[in-house]
């Protein structure tokens, strides 16, 4: 009798020089370097390019691939056109998946000498301005420049969503919350990026089927579902009280748990931090302590700890980040991990293929079609 690891809960199924998550007395790591001191003094782009070219750049490495990035923020007219024939509904993970297929027949993967890395830099910039330009024209009906002087992805994106100059508060906090989302080993979605990898299928194929997987509320969804629930209360006793009749009727919440992280995720003590600051800073803690009594009662109810989604979605909320972007920033920010994982697979590749006990009928005759 074979033994069935459901959910691959805890079964080792390769290597990676990338990440630790959670390890004995590494935590989480992206290439050796903590998370705590990433979040504290390098930006999104930094980590990157850390993540897509295995090293922290230095000033002039640095400033280089930030006007690279900055120049491809500016979409194809195609790529525009698209984004306006898209129903005002569509979710912006569509959005992205399908922004993100089409730059993969426009500017393919091994054209005029085109990598691994330059799909990784083109998605994250590019998606950043999908987002921006799909959002005003399908809110405002305006075709936005999607080449913004902002340096910065974080503040690129806020400057396209909101219309106005970035508040410096919710510019670092976006900043820093990219950091915190950029990699983390083996989860779905980077699973996914291998499994499509080990096929020898191309960057963008990969990229488009973690964007997928990153969409369901169990991995990504997680955040906007974690606001629909915070932003659902009106104060912290009524989420309290609220919170036990879920957990009564045995329903998840979202933004609690994790696979690895038992007794703590440490991106969540990051972004409570971040979130409790922008709180302070707007005079609006409403929802943080809301997001603070939600916390308490999961705590002492079912002995869970928030993970990375759940004050990642009140922060999120108090840059002025609208619900339904936070996954999709998830997307954008994890497009470095997911192609280093593309690009780590490449490196040592053998096609992924598990196998599966059959418990379905016995072998029997087939009856033909018309004498069924
Ligand atoms: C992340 C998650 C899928 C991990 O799942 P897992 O490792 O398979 O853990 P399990 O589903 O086995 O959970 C163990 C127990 O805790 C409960 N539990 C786990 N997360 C819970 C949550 N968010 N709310 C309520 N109960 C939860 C499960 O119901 C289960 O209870 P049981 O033993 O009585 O059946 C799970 O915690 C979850 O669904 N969380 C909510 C979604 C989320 O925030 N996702 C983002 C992850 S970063």
């Amino acid at each position: 009798m074979s033994v069935i690891d459901k959910g691959l809960a805890g079964v080792i199924v390769g290597e990676t020089a990338i990440s630790t998550v959670g390890k004995a007395g590494a935590g989480l790591t992206y290439r050796g370097y903590s998370i705590e001191d990433l979040a504290r003094d390098a930006t999104f782009e930094e980590v990157a390019y850390l993540l897509v070219y295995g090293k922290l750049p230095n000033v002039s490495e640095l400033n280089a691939y930030q006007e690279r990035l900055a120049r491809l923020r500016v979409l194809p007219p195609s790529v525009c056109q698209m984004l306006e024939s898209l129903p005002m509904s569509t979710h912006p993970m569509d959005v992205l998946r399908t922004g993100a297929s089409m730059l993969g027949s426009l500017e393919p993967e091994g054209d005029e000498g085109r990598g691994a890395a330059y799909v990784a830099d083109r998605l994250m910039a590019s998606m950043t301005s999908m987002l921006g330009y799909w959002h005003r024209f399908a809110h405002r009906k305006q075709r936005v420049d999607t080449q913004t002087d902002e340096v910065g992805l974080a503040a690129h994106f806020l400057r396209l969503i909101t219309d106005a100059e970035p508040r410096e508060a919710a510019r670092k906090t976006l900043d820093t919350i990219l950091v915190l989302y950029a990699e983390h080993e083996y989860n779905a979605s980077t699973f996914t990026a291998r499994v499509v990898t080990s096929t020898l299928a191309d960057t963008y194929s990969a990229v488009v089927a973690a964007i997928g997987a990153l969409r369901g509320p169990l991995h990504g969804g997680a955040n906007e579902a974690a606001m629909d629930l915070i932003s659902s209360f009106e104060t912290p006793q009524e989420a309290e009280k609220s919170i036990h009749h879920m957990l009564d009727a045995r329903r998840l919440i979202m933004g609690f748990g994790h696979r690895v992280y038992k007794n703590g995720d440490p991106r969540s003590d990051i972004v409570k931090e971040l979130a409790r600051g922008l709180a302070l800073e707007s005079g609006n803690n409403a929802y943080f302590d809301i997001s603070v009594r939600i916390e308490e009662v999961m705590m002492r109810e079912k002995g869970l700890h928030p993970n990375l989604d759940f004050f990642s979605a009140t922060a999120y909320h108090l840059c002025g980040v609208p619900t339904v972007m936070f996954t999709p920033l998830f997307a954008v920010s994890r497009t470095a991990g997911w192609v280093a994982h593309v690009i780590e697979q490449r490196d040592d590749n053998r096609l992924i293929r598990p196998n599966a006990d059959y418990n379905g009928p016995q072998a029997r005759e087939l009856v033909k079609l018309h004498d069924r």
